[in-house]
């Protein structure tokens, strides 16, 4: 039975990659602040799979608490999630997004360092891409100056952990989602957006509830078929699975250097008005929206080549985004 540390194990990749990980017989054990999460996700997790995780509320930033944490546990391998993740947040408060997603990162590493823990799996994301020149985004696409502090939070965590892996025996792998969508089957947990949502599918489906007047498309006049920007929605589902997959790799040293990259998308890329389409056939309801300017910062369009993903990972993406944005509507309707 390996123990797996999941960081951000309560939020909303993080709680489905963990009944993924106890879906395949592991140990997992749970670190996360509650600061973009809530603790009855742990009881949601336990009704999905009946195995409770082990809970620990800690700070990666409080040096003294990680320490003692791998002094008491033993740990085979880490999958990283916790970390502030709104883009124009980062903006206005670059400094905390330094201290925390950097900050816990290294202290983290240094820990893992020390105990002989050696397999890690990152949470990275195609936002390192920027707009790429080429679509679909290959994981050899260059790494553009990134758009937002948290885009940069990105781009120097693969830094870092790549200087790591080359002075230590840390293996690592870093997972570059595209956009995450949806919900468990079970429509126990899903995404919790704090707030007025960021993300284009909260949105629509709070809008869709009437939690929300009406969605605002940003930007209409993009050079792609219907003027709207186009992106990789990829079921969270899938991709919790991806970090089985690629935790797997590692444990069974099937990885082939100390230091991977891999895309994680469907490799569609579908526009903000082909959501809205999906989403009202799906789901039978109208969409209230309206097309207003672009949002600051936003890049034209974004989807993965998956071909390494495919063929060198063996993972592939299974679910539709009709299934998607169903399962997000269903979610929505729990809360
Ligand atoms: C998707 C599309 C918007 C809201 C960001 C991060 C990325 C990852 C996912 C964390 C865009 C449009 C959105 C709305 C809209 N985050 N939109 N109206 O910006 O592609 O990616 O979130 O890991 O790193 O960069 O995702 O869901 O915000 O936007 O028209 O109310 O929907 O313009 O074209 P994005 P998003």
């Amino acid at each position: 039975m390996k123990n797996i540390l999941v960081t951000g194990g309560l939020g909303f990749i993080g709680s489905h990659t963990v009944v993924e990980l106890q879906n395949e017989g592991f140990e997992v054990l749970i670190i996360d602040n509650l600061s973009n999460s809530t603790i009855d996700v742990l009881d949601k997790i336990t009704s999905i799979t009946t195995k409770k995780p082990t809970y620990f509320n800690i700070d990666l930033k409080d040096k003294v608490a990680v320490q003692q944490f791998f002094k008491e546990n033993e740990i085979d391998g880490v999958i990283h999630f916790a970390a502030s993740k709104a883009v124009g947040e980062s903006v206005e408060k670059p400094l905390e997004y330094y201290e925390n997603n950097i900050g816990s990162l290294v202290y983290l590493l240094q820990e893992m360092r020390a105990n002989n823990v050696n397999n890690f799996i990152f949470s990275s994301s195609c936002t390192v891409y920027g707009q790429a020149d080429e679509l679909p985004i290959t994981e050899n696409a260059s790494v553009k100056p990134a758009e937002s502090p948290y885009g940069n939070t990105k781009k120097i965590g693969e830094e870092i952990i790549k200087d790591t892996t080359k002075i230590s025996i840390i293996n690592a792998i870093a997972l570059r989602y595209f956009n995450p969508i949806g919900a468990h089957k079970s429509s126990k947990i899903g995404e919790l957006p704090i707030g007025i949502p960021q993300n284009l599918i909260p949105f629509v489906t709070q809008t869709a509830a009437g939690i929300r007047k009406e969605l605002s498309v940003f930007g209409s006049n993009y050079p792609t078929s219907d003027g709207t920007a186009v992106r990789d929605y990829i079921h969270v589902v899938d991709l919790a699975k991806a970090h089985i997959v690629a935790l797997t790799r590692l444990l069974n040293n099937k990885n082939k250097a100390s230091f991977e990259v891999f895309n994680i998308g469907t490799g569609n890329g579908n526009s903000v008005l082909e959501v809205i389409q999906s989403f009202e056939k799906v789901t039978g309801k109208k969409l209230n929206y309206k097309l207003v300017d672009r949002r600051e910062g936003d890049i034209t369009a974004a989807y993965a080549d998956t071909t390494i993903a495919n063929n060198e990972l063996g993972w592939k993406a299974e679910l539709t985004l009709d299934e998607a944005l169903l399962s997000a509507w269903k979610w929505q309707q729990t809360l």
